[in-house]
């Protein structure tokens, strides 16, 4: 693994070093401390020396990382005693001014420290491994998340962390996003409220949260060299909405600001983005600090609003302290990003003396992941009521993915679990009669397989594929004859470093193929059912072999209890209610400009690719029409759309009740959902929102609110309401810089997807609402047309 060594930077190491004011280590009690004397008069009290500390990192000296590799620290950096080993960052303590150091960690589904500390293994310091956010998001339920957030954060606050550096929030804008499984939706409303539920549960825990990557960071393609080309449309409207809905209903501690450039600059560059769009237009209070390594210039960093520099390196240190001696970084400026450290310092567990249990609740945390997975996994498809299964069947299961649980992806996003649950476990511990002799077949040859594989160098390297055991056909009617129902899981790993495939990842392998037809061909032809679960972390072609399936699950990457989980839905002791948080084409070149993913090099010659790589770019030619926005507007139908899943129960919708047909700045709408199966089940209702015809061009409907029922008994109804405000109405007219809503006939759709709309009701805007005006921000560097409805060819068909 390379790390990018921003050139400039580079060349400043050549500079004679400059020298600052030495200062006592120790504390000295006439000097202020922070708490007990004011903020300016602990910054009167820094030398310039300590303040450029505070801004820059102490270094990233992870173990097995071969000297030299990564950009060495500030001086003395790699003197600190590390205080959570494994933890990806830290900052710089001022002992004398009563200043501790905090200390970061990631990650988006669990805590991601080093399990074992040294050479002493009796004690371990495993994490839960919760279910991947895009699970959680599929739950639509934000109280669950919350929850999830609760438990999450309390290890968070066990271990000594001081800000989690999550959850992430990126667009699933294609399918191929290698770090998809980091984020929630496609859509932003969903997104920006999962995101929010989550910040508000591990911040509960008196931590901090790290929203990411802000913003514009759907692909790892030389992702610290790429630039994001977008419109200002398709930025407020779809990358930018759902870390605005976070930081204003939740206020997390900090944003961390992506790797790469929007419209030619570098996020964590940007004025625009970080203080005139996120401070002034959204009211963001807290700290923005740059991803690892992120970034070019350190001063303009500084400059931008973007106040902590991680994991923070000697030539930054060289740098900002060089800029504020020769007064190209004012006093003033590094004032204000030191003032946001203090404030941040001021919040943490490490300043408020907390000590550290490492004794996290990992087994009441364990049943919390289960329930979020159980509760979010989506049926896909139940052919003949092929599920629930009935107790005590005899299961046969097949595929690797099977005896092998893919908890969650890699990277920064993987979590050091201390065990996992496979889907054969999980339904031999809910009572299934599940073959042995399969279990062991699978056993060896997945022990033979996994000593075959290359040893993984670092976190970033990609899991190497086991391919799927050949089975011997021969076989296969025995286990049909002896065996109810066959479960086949298939599973997909992905993360940081690089982005998915087409072939034999987003489609099946050839290995797969063969598996599905042959046990489907077995199993039918003795009249008995399949069930496929996926345990993947993004979404998959499934139109050309779901016919050979009687029930498919999706059951993502449910995290470390997740065949215990999908025995829950499979046994029908949970009725499932996830739907989908994202579309599932029909094939990939259904997906807009998917042949031009994941962008391009700007020298043809240059050897990129990687995540340094070389200067690349990738134009969302699409603009606002990402994901159902596409599908639905465009009328390409999906395999499964956006907002879809099945129930074991069936819900009736009543009438949908708007609390005015004319707008007044606000509105209600209300529904009574009953439950009109035969089991208990919970309703996940969707609001979209249809606009006028007028200046702009508009997607056919788009998402303004959701929400999910309790679990209702058979015959049981309950009433939801949903509000809609100005802003909901609107859309960005970017040659007016402002939010406006048309006059015009609105159309409230309540439905139980973005297709199946069950309920309709409508409202009018009397005159043209500016709702929010701004001024021009992130402007492309050449106009990007904003796409028309029925003027786009997609790619490829
Ligand atoms: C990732 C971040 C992560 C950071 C610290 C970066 O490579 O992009 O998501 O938080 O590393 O591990």
């Amino acid at each position: 693994m390379r790390f990018y060594y921003p050139a400039t930077l580079g060349l400043a190491l050549l500079l004679a070093r400059p020298a600052l004011a030495q200062v006592p280590a120790s504390a000295s009690p006439a000097a202020p401390q922070l708490g007990k004397a004011s903020l300016k008069e602990v910054l009167a009290a820094l030398t310039p020396e300590e303040k450029v500390r505070l801004v820059v990192g102490v270094g990233f000296y992870p173990a097995g990382f071969p000297p030299g590799l990564l950009p060495p620290g500030p001086p003395g950096g790699d003197k600190l005693p590390e205080k959570v080993p494994g933890a990806a960052g830290r900052t710089h303590a001022v002992p004398r001014l009563g200043i501790p150091s905090l200390t970061l960690s990631d990650g988006p589904a669990g805590v991601r420290i080093d399990p074992i500390r040294g050479k002493d293994s009796t004690k371990t310091y495993y994490a839960t491994a919760f279910p991947v956010a895009t699970l959680l998001a599929s739950s639509w339920d934000t109280a669950l998340v919350r929850r999830v957030g609760v438990a999450f954060g309390s290890e968070v606050r066990a271990y000594g962390i001081d800000v989690l550096l999550a959850p992430g929030m990126n667009i699933h804008r294609n399918p191929l996003g290698g770090r998809n499984f980091e984020y929630y939706s496609e859509d932003p409303v969903v997104a920006g409220h999962v995101a929010a539920a989550l910040v508000r549960g591990v911040q509960s825990n008196g931590v901090g949260t790290s929203i990411k990557h802000f913003a514009a960071n759907e692909q790892e393609f030389n992702r610290m060299q790429l630039n994001s080309k977008v419109s200002e449309r398709a930025l407020r409207e779809v990358y930018l909405r759902g870390f605005r809905i976070a930081v204003q209903q939740a206020q997390p501690w900090t944003v961390m600001s992506s790797y790469n450039k929007i419209n030619g600059t570098y996020t964590s560059e940007s004025r625009d983005l970080l203080t005139t769009l996120l401070r002034g237009e959204w009211g963001f209070k807290g700290l923005v600090m740059t991803d690892w390594y992120g970034g070019h210039d350190a001063v303009a960093q500084l400059k931008a609003g973007n106040d902590l520099l991680e994991p923070g390196t000697l030539v930054q240190y060289e740098v900002v302290t060089a800029a504020l001696q020769s007064g190209q970084l004012s006093t003033a400026q590094l004032d204000q990003n030191v003032t946001r450290v203090l404030e941040l310092v001021l919040k943490s567990p490490a300043f408020k003396g907390y000590q550290p249990t490492s004794a996290p609740a990992l087994k009441a945390n364990a049943a919390v992941a289960r329930q979020a997975a159980a509760e979010s996994m989506v049926l896909l498809r139940n052919q003949g009521q092929a599920l629930p299964l009935q107790a005590g069947q005899r299961l046969a299961v097949f595929g690797n993915a099977g005896y092998q649980l893919i908890a969650g992806g890699t990277g920064s996003g993987d979590v050091n679990k201390a065990y996992t649950i496979s889907v054969a476990q999980g339904l031999t511990n809910t009572g299934y009669n599940v073959s042995s002799t399969l279990g062991q077949a699978y056993a060896q040859y997945l022990q033979a397989e996994k000593a075959k594989l290359p040893k993984q160098r670092g976190i970033l390297d990609p899991v190497p594929v086991i391919p799927e055991m050949p089975l011997p056909a021969g076989q296969l009617p025995d286990y049909a004859q002896n065996s109810d129902v066959a479960v086949v899981a298939l599973g997909r790993s992905a993360g940081e470093g690089g982005d998915r495939q087409v072939a034999g990842d987003f489609t099946l392998t050839a290995p797969e193929r063969v598996l599905l037809r042959q046990v489907s061909g077995a199993f039918h032809g003795q009249g008995k059912k399949v069930v496929v679960v996926l345990n993947v972390g993004g979404v998959m072609e499934v139109a050309s072999w779901r016919d050979q399936a009687d029930a498919i699950l999706l059951a993502w990457q449910p995290g470390q209890e997740g065949g215990n989980a999908v025995a829950d839905v499979l046994s029908g002791q949970v009725n499932p209610s996830g739907k989908l948080a994202t579309t599932f084409p029909i094939v990939y070149d259904d997906v807009p400009y998917g042949q031009n993913f994941p962008g391009k090099l700007l020298d043809a010659s240059a050897k990129g690719g990687g995540l340094m790589g070389a200067p690349a770019e990738n134009t969302y030619e699409e603009g606002i029409y990402v994901g159902y926005r596409y599908f639905n507007t465009f009328k390409v139908a999906p395999a499964y759309e956006f907002g879809y899943g099945l129930s074991y129960t069936t819900f009736g919708y009543g009438p949908l009740k708007l609390s005015s047909a004319t707008f007044g700045g606000k509105l209600t709408a209300t529904l009574t959902v009953t439950n009109t199966g035969k089991v208990p089940g919970k309703e996940v209702v969707q609001l979209y929102l249809s606009a006028p015809k007028g200046k702009l061009d508009k997607p056919a409907s788009e998402l303004r609110a959701f929400a999910k029922t309790g679990l209702l008994a058979p015959g049981q109804s309950q009433a939801l309401t949903f509000s809609l405000s100005a802003a909901d109405l609107a859309s960005f007219d970017t040659a007016a810089s402002a939010w406006v809503a048309d006059a015009g006939t609105y159309t409230v759709q309540a439905g139980a997807s973005s297709l199946a709309i069950k309920q309709r009701a409508t409202f009018t805007v009397p005159r043209a609402l500016v709702v929010e005006k701004s001024r021009p921000l992130l402007v492309p560097q050449q106009p990007l047309a904003d796409l028309k409805a029925g003027q786009m060819a997609p790619v490829g068909r």
